[in-house]
């Protein structure tokens, strides 16, 4: 049976961090459309440009161009046997495309995971969060005792200043998403309120949704997705 799950919740909620686990956990790739668009990065054309630029201000890329997107996705082999979506869908047009899309190949979705998180978390999960080179997530809020924090100037004063984290044992300056800067991270949380957050209506009336606490530590979230997931498909 094909298992076609959606993990939403506001930024910084964990929704990467928890498809991770259902992806290793029940062998289903983990896509993201925010990881599918930073992926464009290195291309040069047009389009991706534009994509790159959007993200980065904290908007939403338009809606023809993130279906076409997914729909690729979707369809390489490794899909065949469903995926868990992370950052998709995130308004009405778009969750009722996925589910044209799935009606058309007769899937159907078999559970949404909504991660609910005040916002003031939130932010400092997406604001704080910072990455190593070799991809280990920390957050400066958190793990101030590894981590150095501190605020760079502009050379020339131009730009407010930005945030420098290093790993305190290998002096290694650690990478900061684009877009986790605190105005484009408010931005996210906006739009989440005003664009996203209708849909949670949507799938409760579909009886699709099921809410996870995500206040509580990474290992009772993913416990509770399990859960969640089992139920969903007994
Ligand atoms: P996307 O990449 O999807 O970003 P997002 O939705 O803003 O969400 P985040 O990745 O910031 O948060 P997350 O919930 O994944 O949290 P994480 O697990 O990292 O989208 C980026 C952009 O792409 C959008 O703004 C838009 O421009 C574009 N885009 C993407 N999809 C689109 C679409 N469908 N349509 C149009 N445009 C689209 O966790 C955060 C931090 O918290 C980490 O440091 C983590 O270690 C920590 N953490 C996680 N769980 C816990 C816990 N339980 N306790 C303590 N710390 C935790
Ligand atoms: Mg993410």
């Amino acid at each position: 049976m094909s298992l076609y799950l959606i993990i939403m919740g506001v930024q910084g909620a964990g929704k990467g961090t928890q498809a991770a686990f259902v992806s290793d956990k029940f062998g289903i790739p983990h896509v993201s459309t925010g990881d599918l668009f930073r992926a464009m990065k290195s291309r040069t054309d047009e389009l991706a440009q534009r994509v790159q630029q959007i993200m980065e201000s904290g908007q939403l890329v338009p809606d023809e161009v993130t279906n076409e997107v997914l729909q690729d996705r979707l369809e390489q082999d490794d899909a065949a046997g469903g995926v868990i979506l992370d950052g998709y869908p995130r308004n009405i047009a778009q969750a009722e495309w996925l589910e044209q899309y799935l009606k058309s190949r007769g899937e159907k979705l078999t559970g949404v995971l909504l991660l609910d998180l005040d916002f003031y978390t939130a932010f400092k999960r997406a604001f704080g969060r910072v990455k190593s080179s070799s991809g280990k997530t920390y957050n400066f809020y958190f793990n101030g005792d590894i981590i150095d924090m501190s605020f760079e100037e502009h050379p020339e004063g131009k730009y407010p200043p930005r945030i420098k984290a290093v790993l305190k044992e290998t002096g290694e300056v650690l990478e900061r998403r684009a877009d986790d800067e605190a105005a484009a991270v408010v931005k996210r949380i906006d739009i989440f309120q005003e664009t996203t957050q209708p849909l949670i209506e949507h799938y409760r009336k579909q009886g699709l949704l099921v809410e996870i606490d995500a206040a509580q530590s990474i290992q009772a979230v993913s416990a509770a997705i399990e859960t969640a997931i089992a139920n969903a498909t007994a």
